[in-house]
């Protein structure tokens, strides 16, 4: 499974391709407002320094809703960098954009998938990657890892070569569920990430050698 890393933050971007498992990263407006990133200009130099940072696909959003706008802001975005991957909405409007930038061959990534329906449009319409959002779906007494199954299986049925990207990640459950099922990315905040490499028998255990070894050389 590959690892993004879902923020707009470069100082956690960097920790996190320093741990070398970094395969890419999700960004979306309300991340990049969070970082106090506005201005068309800002925000286009903001994709262009995570691109330096990891090499691999960078999800940067567009924010029309039509499809004509869908393409010219996409086109922008694509230009920016080869590793750029254009995130469009999971509406009518972004499906027809989603097919355009296929033909071209730009990289999407179709964003806020909450059903199996939407999920299986978007293959059809060429997304290279879904992003069905499965915090927001337990945010809501609904079992967000049962939608991430059920979409494998379609996709597998069909050997659609769009790639499930599990969103939405809360914490390292989600993300070891997430590989159960085989999910192909998943994107999450750092902290989940980081909390996989964790566990109290490795802390003592490692207490307990580093204080046999120094009884051992006195
Ligand atoms: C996905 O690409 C989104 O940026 C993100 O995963 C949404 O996560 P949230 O529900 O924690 O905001």
């Amino acid at each position: 499974m590959k690892f993004f890393i879902d923020t707009a933050n470069l100082a956690e971007i960097k920790e996190a391709y320093e741990l070398g498992i970094l395969d890419g990263v999700t960004t979306n407006p309300s991340l990049m407002a969070k970082e106090g990133i506005t201005g068309q200009e800002n925000i286009l130099n903001h994709y262009k320094a995570i691109c330096e940072i990891v090499d691999g696909p960078v999800s940067a959003e567009v924010i029309a809703t039509d499809f004509e706008g869908m393409v010219r802001e996409g086109e922008v975005l694509a230009a920016l960098h080869k590793n750029i991957v254009v995130k469009i909405p999971m509406i009518t409007e972004g499906l027809k954009a989603i097919k355009y930038f296929s033909s071209k061959g730009i990289k999407t990534n179709c964003t806020l998938i909450f059903s199996a329906g939407q999920a299986l449009i978007a293959a059809k319409a060429g997304a290279t990657f879904i992003s069905p959002f499965l915090g927001r779906l337990d945010d809501i007494s609904t079992n967000g890892i049962d939608l991430i199954a059920q979409i494998r299986v379609i996709y597998n049925n069909y050997t659609y070569d769009t790639e499930i990207l599990a969103a939405s990640v809360r914490h390292p459950m989600h993300i070891i569920q997430c590989a159960e099922i085989g999910a192909d990315v998943m994107t999450g905040p750092l902290k989940a990430i980081k909390a996989l490499a964790n566990h109290p028998l490795t802390d003592s255990g490692l207490q307990q050698f580093l204080a046999d070894h120094a009884k051992g050389t006195k």
